[in-house]
């Protein structure tokens, strides 16, 4: 989503919809702005693209010097008139913008209808302004802070109040929020670009922070009411660098984005002392659940890879059996789906056709069908029984990352609960392999801080025209996923094989100096795919072997190079040992010149069969 806010001097409409427009490449499902018109709060929001709002506006325009404006990515609630933001509260004096999630906001929300407040809409953030409302006593500051303390998640918020409209109240919690310093007017936004056009100069808040602004004053404070001082920060990027947050491309922006993706993927559905899962959002009951006879894994690409992967943890943890089919053929091959088959379709926008005609023939079957995608009402996500989100954000770059990754965090959340419910996993397991998901955003920051390493890796390999991936289990997954993302983006041909099927075939390919990245995690399998990658080494590969931590002596005596993932359980590598992977894709493209978020032949979303 996207946050701007405008207090000062001139007409706020034009700022405010100037700014979403800028932002609208983050979400552009529904758009609102609130404008304090001199008597009162007006808020004006509509679904689709900013310009059905634009055009709203037009009839009836806002006119009033201080206002906020939202841009919607849904995270919560489909995308609608209702849904979209500002918020307000019954008396409409209180109004808010939102980006982010509130993971109590169910508790939030009964405690708040038990005390009379009237809900119109589905969203987390519509607590928020009854919040602030509840806890006002003629200080809005104050009153934002009582809220904010109440609620707990990721947030950025702007806030609004008709009874002080000389102030704009801006806080951040885990989402990003800039305040633009002007002359004489003050901004906000959620990204620099949206008020990049106004002001160079800005204050970027850190978690805990909130700014109180005025047309000629920025105060800066700690929620507790801690005055803070602050350097500004001279913003000196384009516009088009503004847009990737200082990234080259949106696919490294998207990377790096992946921490964050896991962490709000997993929000929300950990019970309070994490260590155990809760997913609300699926409707089926523990008879129902008990009556699963097979699973159905369905989807295009790298969502089917999420599958591979998933096929392992639900066949692991559960001990149902798990297909995992590619879309386009699922539906031609007359699967055997009977009540007691869940289907499980995953898609990142959720509206692949292939994808699409997978889950409505699993239905004409009579099989429940589970979505898990990035999409809030998408396709998918309407015509699926129950739907988990992956909360990854838009994905722009055609090379999905995030929306992978958050597929896998989607899937280990999913087996667990199963588990759980089934009875296959005892409880004290299941809480130690939540407590190693909970490093994993970590494990990938320290990952992505040695990029360069990967970097040099992958000039070296974009001068050869043919190289391949091997592994075994879930690292023949992982190498699927890898040998694909270094297709789409770099156009070297590659082949992903499990490594104990070399010798049946591909090794008659394997020559002097060709490149073999081998994935070696799980230790159960190491002595099998060492002699795998002996095989190859004997006939003169260059091996590349990705390890788990703690194994790269073991390991390193029969590689060429290693690179080693941080330390995690057996099941949860995948989470790791792809993103050296995405990044050896990403430098191999930028060494042969491609286009990165545009690869030729391809599209984000394929809307044909
Ligand atoms: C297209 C994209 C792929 C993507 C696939 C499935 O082919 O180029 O990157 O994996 O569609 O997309 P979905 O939105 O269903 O995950």
């Amino acid at each position: 989503c996207g946050i701007v806010g405008y207090i000062g001097k001139r007409d706020s409409q034009d700022i405010l919809l100037e700014g979403l427009k800028k932002l609208e490449y983050r979400g552009y499902d529904s758009a609102g702005i609130a404008v304090f018109t001199g008597q009162e709060l007006e808020v004006r929001k509509s679904k689709g693209r900013l310009a059905i709002l634009e055009e709203k506006l037009e009839g009836e325009p806002l006119r009033g010097s201080v206002g906020i404006g939202h841009t919607r990515w849904a995270t919560h609630g489909k995308p609608s008139d209702v849904n979209s933001h500002p918020h307000t509260d019954n008396s409409a004096k209180f109004s808010v913008v939102h980006n982010g999630i509130i993971e109590n906001y169910i508790e939030l929300k009964e405690e708040l209808i038990a005390k009379g407040r009237r809900f119109v809409s589905e969203t987390d953030t519509e607590v928020i302004s009854h919040l602030v409302a509840e806890e006002y006593d003629g200080d809005i500051v104050k009153a934002v802070q009582c809220a904010v303390k109440r609620m707990r998640g990721a947030f950025a918020l702007g806030v609004l109040t008709e009874y002080e409209p000389d102030r704009l109240v801006a806080v951040r919690f885990a989402s990003p929020l800039v305040i633009g310093i002007g002359n004489g007017e003050n901004f906000i936004g959620s990204d620099i670009p949206a008020i990049l056009e106004h002001t160079r100069d800005v204050y970027i808040l850190n978690d805990g922070e909130m700014a109180i602004l005025t047309k000629n004053s920025v105060e800066l404070m700690t929620i507790d009411g801690e005055i803070i001082s602050k350097e500004i920060f001279h913003v000196d990027w384009d516009l088009v660098t503004a847009e990737k947050a200082g990234f080259e491309h949106f696919m490294l922006k998207e990377i790096y984005e992946q921490p964050k993706a896991y962490r709000d993927t997993m929000m929300g559905r950990l019970s309070d002392d994490g260590r155990s899962v809760q997913l609300k959002e699926i409707g089926m009951t523990p008879d129902q659940i008990k009556s699963i006879r097979n699973v159905h894994i369905v989807a295009c690409g790298t969502a089917y890879h999420a599958g591979l992967v998933g096929k392992s943890v639900i066949e692991n943890l559960t001990r149902i059996p798990v297909e995992t089919d590619v879309a386009s053929e699922y539906r031609y091959r007359s699967p055997i789906i009977t009540p007691e088959t869940l289907v499980i379709v995953v898609s990142q926008s959720g509206e692949t056709a292939d994808t699409l005609a997978a889950l409505r023939e699993a239905k004409r079957c009579g099989a429940r069908v589970l979505a898990i995608t990035n999409v809030v009402g998408s396709s998918v996500s309407r015509e699926a029984d129950d739907v988990m989100i992956t909360q990854a954000g838009p994905e722009i770059a055609v090379a999905s990352t995030k929306a992978y990754t958050s597929q896998l965090i989607a899937f280990y959340l999913l087996g667990l609960y199963l588990a759980d419910s089934l009875g296959t996993r005892d409880s004290e397991w299941i809480a130690e392999v939540l407590e190693a998901m909970q490093q994993l955003p970590e494990q990938v920051e320290s990952l992505l801080s040695q990029s360069n390493v990967l970097k040099q890796v992958a000039e070296s390999l974009a001068k050869h025209d043919n190289l391949f991936f091997i592994g075994r289990g879930t690292d023949f997954a992982v190498a699927q996923e890898g040998s694909l993302k270094l297709k789409e983006i770099s156009y070297i041909h590659s082949e992903a094989y499990a490594a104990g099927e070399l010798k049946h075939g591909t090794l008659a390919l394997i020559e002097e100096g060709i490149p073999v990245i081998a994935l070696i995690t799980q230790e159960d399998l190491y002595e099998k795919t060492l002699s795998n990658i002996k095989e190859v080494k004997a006939r003169g590969a260059h091996v590349l072997g990705i390890v788990n931590g703690g194994s790269e002596i073991e390991v390193g005596k029969s590689v060429d190079e290693l690179f080693a993932i941080p330390k995690t359980l057996p099941l949860l590598t995948p989470a790791l040992s792809v993103v050296p992977l995405q990044l050896i894709a990403y430098y191999a493209s930028l060494a042969r010149g491609n286009d990165v978020d545009k690869p030729r032949n391809l599209a984000k979303s394929v809307t044909v069969e």
